[in-house]
């Protein structure tokens, strides 16, 4: 009898402590027999506006991450490029260590950089990633562009095929759990798929509004490849939005009525969206409010006549092409044009 009520406070203090959120992303089987939760947190902190990486300042990302995985987070997207690597590490080994995750509830991507695209440097790099992360392996590790670079960032031409026989070694050696690529269009893939018997498990491209990316998606499913979205949000808020991008914003109307009548945010309407479309949304946020707001999509579906609308918002809109960096390299996967 003291027994049966030990183990029911016991789990009523750990659900009560630990789950706060009935939200948790549903998870997907990528070919490679490995679960991914089809919902994960962006830890990138976006440009300078200098052509470079912002820098970090703050522990904002340790902090976010720690929220998210206390929100329900299962699913932690960061590069060796982002630079937070450390801090993604450094919050879910502590969420580790305080009992609200094991190791394996958690699902955790990295990628690696253009510099590295020689063979006999990616596991290397890998192990890099790894030391910084504090972690044994990765559930993921992504090719983060077809292109390969100096650490100068000037074009390379490292056939992406020799980066990828690299890859299949980092996951052979249990190091990476699966492996993907970042950024390859439809016949980077093929090329690649044709030149190896390790398809990608996972394709991760930018998917919003304005890019939909419908022939990209339909080729991943074709070859059984799952769809990760970055930057989800496209131009959504004004701060990410030129003169150039086209609507909506956040405040469009339309799309406020539409999110209205779900009780739900127009955020929410958008990642709920990309969900439908069998995408794995990846949205960044280092704000807790956000955190929770972004997660709270599991509990409702989209009117056939809504996906309408949103569909009407594909404009073939690229909020990163990163043109003026690497349009030279024979290996720039978007159309060149305009
Ligand atoms: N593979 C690649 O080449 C590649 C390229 C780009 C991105 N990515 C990955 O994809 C992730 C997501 O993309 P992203 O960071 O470019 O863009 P994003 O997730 O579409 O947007 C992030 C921006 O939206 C704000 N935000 C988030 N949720 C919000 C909400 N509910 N309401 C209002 N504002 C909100 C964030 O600000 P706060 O943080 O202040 O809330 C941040 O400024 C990245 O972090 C990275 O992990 C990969
Ligand atoms: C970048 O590095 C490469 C290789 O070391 C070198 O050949 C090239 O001249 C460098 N470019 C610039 C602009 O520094
Ligand atoms: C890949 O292989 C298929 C089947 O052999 C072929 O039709 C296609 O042209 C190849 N694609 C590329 C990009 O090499």
């Amino acid at each position: 009898m003291w027994k049966f009520y030990y183990i029911v406070s016991f789990f009523g203090a750990v659900i009560c402590l630990n789950v706060p959120s009935t939200n948790v992303a549903p998870t997907i089987t990528l070919k490679d027999g490995i679960s991914m939760p089809a919902f994960g947190l962006g830890t990138w902190l976006g440009f300078d506006g200098k052509g470079g990486v912002q820098m970090v300042t703050s522990d904002d990302v340790e902090k976010a991450v720690e929220a998210a995985v206390d929100l329900g987070y299962r699913h932690i997207d960061t590069a060796y490029i982002y630079f937070t690597e450390e801090q993604v590490g450094r919050a879910v080994n502590n969420k580790i260590k305080s009992g609200v995750v094991k190791r394996e509830d958690v699902f955790i991507t990295t990628k690696l950089w253009n510099d590295k695209h020689a063979r006999q440097d990616v596991v290397p790099s890998l192990r890099e990633s790894l030391a910084k992360l504090n972690l044994e392996y990765v559930d993921l590790y992504l090719v983060h562009w077809p292109i390969s670079t100096y650490s100068n960032n000037t074009v390379n031409e490292i056939d992406y095929i020799e980066t990828w026989q690299g890859m299949i070694e980092a996951k052979k050696l249990g190091l990476a759990r699966s492996i993907g690529v970042c950024n390859f269009n439809i016949q980077q893939l093929e090329r690649l798929i044709n030149s190896s018997d390790v398809t990608p498990a996972v394709l991760q491209v930018e998917v919003n509004l304005n890019l939909q990316q419908e022939k990209l998606r339909q080729f991943a499913r074709e070859h059984g490849i799952a769809v990760m979205g970055y930057t989800p949000f496209g131009s959504l808020f004004p701060s990410k939005a030129t003169s150039q991008s086209p609507p909506p914003r956040v405040d469009d109307p339309e799309l406020v009525k539409l999110a209205d009548r779900y009780g739900k945010t127009v955020p929410q309407i958008v990642l709920r969206y990309l969900f439908e479309l069998g995408v794995v949304p990846i949205p960044k946020s280092v704000k807790k409010e956000r955190l929770k707001e972004n997660l709270d999509i599991f509990d409702f579906e989209l009117k056939p006549e809504d996906k309408d609308l949103l569909k009407s918002y594909d404009k073939n809109y690229r909020t990163i092409d990163l043109k003026s960096l690497w349009s030279t390299s024979k290996f720039y996967p978007f159309e060149l044009d305009a």
